[in-house]
């Protein structure tokens, strides 16, 4: 018999390769670090925005930067129309920057700060923590050229890490000058690189004339070591850039937040200016940033907009997770139970009792769970077991009957214990007990 092939109908659909389903404790980690990264950041004067997940494709070329990598050729279109399409988003900063313009935020405030969060596309090879659909936390500051406002953003982008555990990460900053200074640092990087020729990888090679800086960052060793005869860019800037990314370094440290000048970070986007900077674990091997932005002083102004200098950030959620299982950090809500009560029903009667107390509890903001099939009690043990419940309330008609729960407090093979022993109890003292306030 010959196996199915790929137009079978019968074959077995899958979802998309580096897309996977998210689901149990994985999705809980991913959601519970999306949520505390959003109240993180609005701690620290972020208001959230949501755009579409899908935008023009020239929104993209324009902003994310026709020379990237991740225009080029990391993008997921859909022809829309006669020469019109549209591109999965790739990375939330240019949707964020139309919305801005859209909604004419920047006429209501001078100075705006907008946070989001939520899955980007990119078409990559997948591998640990690099996957074709993923997440972002991010933050974008509009309206400010004060230094002040980059430390702003790389102080948020390091507490969401902190407070998400993970403890053990380097920040790293750099500046690449602006549209004054800039052709004069392109031009010197550019002739080293050409000096360099044929050591270059081929797309540093191609990429030379459009953006030559990208080969500070290049990975290759040819293009590291011919990157090593390049003066730092700060020594190359203009006195205005030297003097910002100056402030910047002094701004940090004043607020103690340790920080190492890494003058061959360059980032792989078109759009910025001035500062750039990068969250990294070296746990992580090669790719090992967990975040990364930086100043964007001309892509509104390039979108058609006034002028308006911005700096901004985004986290990967994956790659920040996975660092943190790899420095031994505890991942934020990864051991919730399913339910915290099991209600078990003694006999195989009076499961309505059971589910009337289920609603109750929930009605008060606690979790529970409770056996809709019929089993054994002692299978309904295993189940609490299962979901990792904290207390089994054993609950049937007589109990009903009598105003008492027997409150059994359980030890499931998760780890969770209950403390005390086992006992009828009024189901108000049972109710308070459990409330959330209560605890
Ligand atoms: P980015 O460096 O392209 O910056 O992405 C930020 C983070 O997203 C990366 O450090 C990485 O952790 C994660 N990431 C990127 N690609 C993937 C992937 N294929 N799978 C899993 N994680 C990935 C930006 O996106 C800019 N928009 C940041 C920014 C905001 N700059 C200014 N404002």
């Amino acid at each position: 018999m010959t196996g199915p092939t790929k137009s079978d109908p019968g074959k077995s659909v899958r979802a998309p390769r580096g897309m996977p389903d998210l689901f149990g404790p994985g999705l809980d980690r991913l959601a519970g670090f999306q949520a505390l990264g959003l109240k993180v950041l609005a701690r620290h004067g972020f208001r959230e925005i949501r755009t579409p997940l899908l935008e023009e494709t020239r929104l993209f070329a324009r902003a994310t930067g026709a020379t990237s990598d991740i225009v080029e050729k990391q993008m997921f279109t859909v022809p829309v129309a006669e020469g019109e399409s549209y591109s999965m988003r790739p990375e939330g900063t240019p949707g964020v920057v139309r919305a801005y313009l859209e909604l004419s935020l920047g006429k209501q405030r001078p100075f705006v700060k907008l946070s989001y969060a939520g899955p980007m596309f990119r078409y990559e090879r997948p591998q640990a923590a690099r996957q074709r659909q993923f997440h972002q936390v991010g933050a974008e500051s509009f309206g400010s050229a004060e230094p002040l406002v980059d430390v702003d953003s790389i102080l948020a982008g390091a507490a969401v890490l902190r407070e998400a555990g993970l403890k053990k990460f380097q920040t790293k900053v750099n500046t690449i000058g602006c549209s004054t200074c800039r052709p004069a640092l392109r031009d010197a990087v550019r002739t080293i690189a050409l000096a360099a020729g044929g050591r270059l990888c081929e797309s540093c090679r191609r990429r030379i004339d459009a953006n030559p800086l990208r080969f500070l960052d290049c990975k290759e060793q040819g293009c590291r070591d011919a990157a090593r005869s390049v003066p730092a860019p700060e020594e190359m800037v203009c006195a205005d850039c030297r003097a910002h990314f100056g402030a910047v370094k002094s701004g940090l440290s004043a607020m103690e937040e340790p920080f190492t000048v890494e003058p061959r970070l360059v980032r792989g986007l078109d759009y910025y200016t001035r500062t750039v900077f990068e969250f990294s674990v070296p746990e992580l091997g090669a790719r090992d940033a967990v975040g990364g932005g930086g100043r964007y002083d001309d892509l509104v102004a390039e979108m058609g907009g006034p002028p308006t200098p911005c700096v901004g950030f985004a986290l990967g959620v994956e790659a920040t997770l996975l660092a943190m299982e790899k420095t031994g950090a505890a991942a934020a809500d990864g051991d919730r139970p399913e339910a915290e009560v099991f209600v078990a029903v003694p006999v195989g009667e009076g499961r309505l009792a059971a589910l009337r107390l289920a609603v109750r509890l929930r009605a008060l903001g606690v979790s529970a769970d409770l056996d809709l099939e019929g089993r054994s009690l002692k299978a309904q043990m295993r189940a609490a077991d299962r979901i990792g419940a904290r207390v089994v309330l054993l609950y049937g008609p007589d109990e009903e009957a009598r105003g008492v729960v027997r409150w059994k407090p359980f030890r499931s093979s998760h780890g969770t214990s209950g403390d005390g022993t086992e006992e009828d109890i009024p189901i108000d003292e049972a109710l308070r007990r459990l409330t959330p306030q209560a605890r």
